[in-house]
């Protein structure tokens, strides 16, 4: 492998803004592409054959990009993806050196550290929570750990469609909140497991009953990547450091740019690419 390049980043839409802007604020310095499958989004009501396929074909557009680390910013492309791109599509590329990173497996390294009570709840896409990635990660990590999912279907729509605000929003958060604690009232640490969540922060706070935990992943997914930088000097020579950012996104630029600094915080220039029946053409 020769020169350098960005970190790739890459989600189904817009969400994982939320998450590498955490990542941004921790890697100043690193170039990344920000790929947002826009066209085909969202994924989280998605087969887990559809998700693997779409986010596939990303992950090896930005490896033929250059970028030798792609990043999941996007928990249903890292419970549906992760694992077969990780242990079936690597190895048998012609860089097998590369890699690919999830958002769960860091979310879930802090969770025993989080909860005293050791009762975690999940909150997901529909596709995240039937894959049951958070309770099989959590079971391998920390068994003692009990775990109950809850599906929030209607959350992604409400964000998209900026209702995040909005009085009926109220009416769909509080629902899946009571029907989690209903489930285990002993929950004390509550994982926002999609991207878009934190952006209906405030609403779920006023749902939560008090003293609850509740976690958003950015932060601690940015501190895992910059710790396995830290830990892999082959890989962080492999990046190139010039604080750069491109956003590229397989819908509209300019949809994506009047879109994108409501989950950034911050405006950001997109540029197209665009799917053929091969896959990725930029
Ligand atoms: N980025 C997705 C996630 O974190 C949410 C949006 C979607 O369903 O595509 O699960």
């Amino acid at each position: 492998m020769t020169g350098k390049a960005p970190i790739g980043i890459f989600d189904s839409g817009y969400g994982g803004l939320t998450v590498f802007q955490k990542i941004r604020e921790a890697l100043p310095h690193c170039d990344f592409i920000y790929l947002g499958d826009n066209a085909r989004a969202p994924y989280g009501p998605r087969s887990f054959d559809i998700v693997y396929d779409f986010t596939r074909q990303a992950v090896f557009k930005l490896f033929e990009m250059g970028c030798p680390l792609v990043i999941l910013a996007c928990n249903t492309a890292s419970a549906k993806a992760l694992r077969t791109i990780q242990q079936q599509d690597l190895p048998r590329s012609d860089d097998p050196t590369r890699r690919v990173l999830g958002v769960i497996r860091p979310t879930v390294e802090v969770l025993d550290r989080l909860s005293r009570s050791k009762h975690v709840g999940i909150l997901g896409t529909s596709g995240t929570i039937a894959s049951c990635s958070y309770t099989l990660e959590i079971a391998k990590l920390f068994p003692h750990i009990r775990v109950t999912e809850e599906a929030c279907p209607l959350w992604v729509p409400l964000v998209e469609n900026r209702e995040a605000d909005s009085p009926g929003a109220d009416y769909f958060i509080r629902k899946n909140i009571d029907a989690i604690f209903e489930r285990d009232p002993d929950i004390d640490t509550l994982v926002l497991g999609c991207t878009h969540y934190p952006l209906l922060l405030e609403k779920i706070r006023k749902h939560v009953p008090a003293g609850v935990t509740i976690f958003s992943q950015g932060e601690r997914v940015a501190e895992a990547l910059a710790d396995y930088l830290q830990r892999h000097p082959e890989m962080n020579a492999r990046i190139s450091e010039g604080g750069s950012v491109r956003f590229l996104t397989t819908e509209s630029p300019d949809r994506f740019s009047a879109n994108a600094s409501f989950f950034l915080g911050e405006p950001a220039e997109a540029g197209g690419i665009r799917w053929a029946s091969e896959g990725l053409n930029v």
